[in-house]
């Protein structure tokens, strides 16, 4: 869900909506906005409008008599209560006195809307955030900050929220507690919203609140605080990505432009890092010395979605370059099976908004039985990159697009350089570190060249929209390339696919294969290709149809993606590109929504 807040001089309506927009791919089942409005008589106080549906629904909501200057807005994903009008944010309480617009989960909100009720308060939606502007406006302190201190004392869970009051025309009050929030400073106006993507277009100086911390914004200033009252100090940063990295520079869809821009995306990762002397690679956040790195006796990889499909590729590269056991796992499942947490492991977390809940929690629970944690992160100063002892940052720059691409490439070649530098410490030889290295400098001219490819992919991408279900298969380092490609033409397109090793076809998903499953074989030229040739024998004697990725031509596959040679342990990086362009353009070819695909958010800060 997004949040966006404006207290100045300009007109606070088309702001808000404009921040909206930017925030959508956050979330987009709903969206609303409250103004304190200039008007007088019975056009004074707070207005607002939500609708269910997407910001552009919302802005023929608005009326022209929304003027005023000061205001919140949100974009709802649903948790609790279906997506609708009466569901959306703001949430007023019954005298329209408070606004609150709510990230995050409260907890304990039905005994508190039972205690409410009985107390005679009327409900109006079904969400938990009503339960938060009923608190406010019955508080009984005098001043804002407090009365939502009071509110926030009864409640347990997580938010990041913005609050309006009619009393109080003057300010806005915030308060952050597990779901982001950050300050826009500007000249005479301030902004708040829970992404600097809301930000970008009007400041780049922002504070970014703590959990636990607070803040009142009025038009000149703004101060922090904690829940409990005490001042905090924070002075303003200045956010590295520009306005214009939010933009679709000329593309269509925030996916296409964040597949095209991936060459550039790896050469970012890339600079800087790379020392040739010693055929190794610095990491300045990594924060781990060379005898911790030695010493350690396993790698454990944590995230979620796309994230958990680059810490499998990860964990692959961890094991071959610097010869430590490594595996990925879901950070949702980790943290709730009770894990044996070893003192011996070291353990990764891996987000591109580095705000999912699920990974999150598996950092805390982590660092509560004393791991050490390291954080394979895109979003700088973001939570879990604040969690972690140190880490690599991705440097993809921002990722709209709910589906992530050009943030998974980036990851996965973060990870490269991770290995290579526990490889070099541990027992990589200087040759083989110079080898990695070659290939990791040749890589965004590589991508150029996939690129290229793509009107070709698109023609194939028409054709294998037809199918009912695709199948996806690999070996070792093909097979997170099958995962990450499968999902993300579900995603997109809404075809059902599997990914399975290749290996394991043969023993149950083999009975699927028919003319209208084709399936998508990964084949690079490692020591696995005649196995991997093996299976399109399987595949082509059930009359399935194939198409291959591979570095050479595939007698027995229908249609082969020729990807360029690099180093094998690299291969998976370049692999997984053909594969986002085939899902764009079958999704394309389907007419979804690209950008934003049913039932999905890009950050999932709710359990
Ligand atoms: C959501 C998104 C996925 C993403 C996953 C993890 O499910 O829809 O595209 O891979 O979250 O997100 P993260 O920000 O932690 O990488």
């Amino acid at each position: 869900c997004g949040i966006v807040g404006y207290i100045g001089q300009r007109e606070v309506a088309p702001l808000l909506l404009e921040g909206l927009q930017r925030l959508e791919y956050r979330g987009y089942d709903s969206a609303g906005i409250a103004i304190h409005s200039s008007g007088t008589g019975k056009n004074a106080g707070l207005k607002t409008a939500k609708t269910k549906g997407r910001v552009r629904d919302l802005e023929e909501r608005v009326p022209a008599r929304f003027a005023g200057t000061t205001g919140i807005a949100h974009t709802r994903w649903a948790t609790h209560g279906a997506p609708n009008d009466v569901n959306a944010h703001p949430h007023l309480d019954r005298d329209e006195k408070v606004a609150v617009v709510h990230n995050g989960i409260i907890d304990n909100a039905s005994e508190l809307r039972a205690k409410l009720t009985a107390d005679g308060v009327a409900f109006v939606s079904e969400t938990d955030t009503e339960v938060l502007s009923h608190l406010i406006a019955r508080a009984q302190a005098e001043r804002l900050e407090a009365k939502v201190q009071e509110a926030l004392r009864m409640v347990e869970g997580t938010y990041g929220i913005a609050v309006l009051h009619a009393d109080f025309p003057d300010r806005i009050v915030v308060a952050r507690n597990g779901s982001p929030v950050v300050l826009g400073i500007g000249e005479h106006e301030m902004f708040v919203a829970s992404d600097v993507a809301a930000l970008v277009s009007h400041t780049r100086q922002v504070v970014t609140l703590d959990d636990g911390e607070m803040a009142t914004i009025k038009a000149d200033d703004y101060r922090t605080y904690t829940t409990e009252g005490s001042r905090t100090s924070t002075s303003p940063e200045t956010v590295e990505w520009a306005a214009e990295s939010y933009d679709m520079g000329g593309h269509d869809t925030y996916m296409h432009k964040e597949i095209a821009e991936q060459a550039d995306a790896v050469d970012r990762v890339l600079r800087g890092r790379i020392d040739e002397r010693f055929a190794t690679v610095h990491l300045g956040g990594l924060n781990l010395d060379a005898r911790e790195a030695r010493s350690m006796r396993r790698v454990k990889i944590l995230g979620c979605g796309s994230a958990y499909h680059a810490g499998m590729i990860g964990a692959q590269m961890i094991e071959e370059l610097a010869r430590v056991p490594a595996d990925a796992e879901p950070a949702s499942e980790f943290r709730y099976r009770n894990a044996v947490v070893d003192p011996d492991t070291l353990y990764i977390a891996v987000s591109q908004s580095g705000e999912t809940y699920d990974t999150l929690a598996a950092v805390q629970e982590l660092k509560r039985k004393g791991a050490r944690v390291l954080g394979v992160v895109n979003v700088v100063g973001s939570a879990i990159a604040r969690e972690t002892d140190g880490g690599v940052y991705v440097h993809a720059g921002p990722e709209v697009c709910v589906v992530s691409t050009k943030c998974f490439t980036n990851t996965a070649v973060a990870f490269a350089l991770l290995a290579l530098h526990l490889g070099r410490i541990r027992d990589l030889s200087v040759a083989d570190g110079k080898r990695i290295i070659e290939g990791l400098r040749r890589l965004p001219e590589q991508i150029d060249e996939i690129m290229r490819a793509e009107d070709d992919i698109k023609k194939l991408a028409e054709d294998y929209a037809r199918a009912k279900s695709m199948m996806f298969v690999g070996r070792v380092r093909g097979y997170p390339v099958a995962r990450e490609a499968s999902l993300k033409l579900k995603e997109v397109s809404y075809i059902h696919a599997e990914a399975y090793p290749a290996s394991e076809l043969k023993h149950g998903p083999l009975a699927l294969i028919e003319p209208a499953v084709p399936t998508v074989a990964i084949l690079p030229d490692d020591e696995l290709l005649d196995k991997n040739r093996a299976t399109l024998e399987e595949i082509k004697a059930r009359s399935g149809k194939i198409l291959a990725v591979a570095h050479q031509e595939q007698e027995k596959a229908d249609h082969t993606i020729l990807v360029p040679r690099n180093e094998v342990e690299l291969d998976p990086v370049l692999m997984g590109i053909p594969l986002q362009l085939l899902a764009y353009h079958t999704a394309l070819a389907l007419g979804r929504d690209i950008d934003k695909p049913r039932n999905l958010a890009k950050s999932v800060t709710v359990e």
